[in-house]
């Protein structure tokens, strides 16, 4: 991993980001995304991974992308309307604290949007590590973050957005109990096409 310059380093310290957050269930666990995850090399990896990138919706992520533009990402967050986590997959060690150091980071979570007003945020995600796509990761955090959500944040409501042919995300959001709520046609560009945009939410029973 790089190491963050010094200035960086006190650029960062003070930030919300870097406030201790652990959120664990079965093999995975949130963690406050901070300075160690955006100077990792796997985050500079996934984000130049087209595979990973092209159902972000984030057209600026098709072109490749240098450390400074994903420390400006970082920077440009709103903390007071977005809690931005780090995926961990939680190694075999049968003890019960857990080492961030025993972990693999394998992804991000970003609970965005967040309207305490009308007590509601949307939910992002990525799991940047293909070797572990399909082993239900995305559905376990959806439903801790969900949980926290509801629970911690006591918000009423969730949604979250993806293109239509994401059958990966659409399985992990509906197999949280979310639902359809809106399907925006042809609204997204996406591989030479004007594609459909599906919305799902859930609401704190
Ligand atoms: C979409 C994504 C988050 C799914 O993560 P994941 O950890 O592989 O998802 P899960 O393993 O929890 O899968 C949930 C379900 O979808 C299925 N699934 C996952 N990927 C699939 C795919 N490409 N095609 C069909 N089914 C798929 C899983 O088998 C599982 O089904 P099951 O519940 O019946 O067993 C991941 O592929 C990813 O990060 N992609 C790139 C970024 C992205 O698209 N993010 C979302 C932007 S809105």
């Amino acid at each position: 991993m790089e190491s963050p310059t010094t200035t960086n380093t006190e650029l960062f310290e003070n930030q919300p980001g870097n406030a201790y957050f652990c959120l664990h269930e079965d093999d995975i666990c949130l963690l406050s995304f901070g300075v160690e995850e955006l100077y990792s090399e796997e985050y500079l990896r996934w984000m130049n991974d087209l595979d990973v990138t092209k159902t972000l919706g984030r057209f600026d992520y098709l072109m490749p992308v240098d450390r400074a533009k994903l420390v400006e990402y970082y920077n440009e967050i709103n903390r007071e309307s977005t809690i931005f986590l780090a995926i961990y997959l939680k190694g075999n060690s049968s003890s019960d604290q857990i080492k961030k150091a025993d972990m693999k980071f394998i992804g991000t979570l970003k609970i965005y949007d967040i309207d305490l007003l009308a007590k509601r945020a949307s939910l992002g995600i990525a799991i940047g590590d293909k070797l572990e796509w399909g082993k239900g990761y995305a559905g376990k955090a959806i439903r801790i973050a969900s949980q926290y959500v509801f629970e911690v944040l006591g918000l009423r409501k969730i949604t979250a957005g993806y293109i239509a042919s994401n059958v990966g995300m659409e399985r992990a959001f509906l197999k949280n109990g979310f639902e359809i709520e809106a399907i925006f046609k042809k609204h997204i560009y996406f591989e030479g096409q004007f594609v459909d945009h599906k919305f799902v939410c859930k609401f704190r029973k």
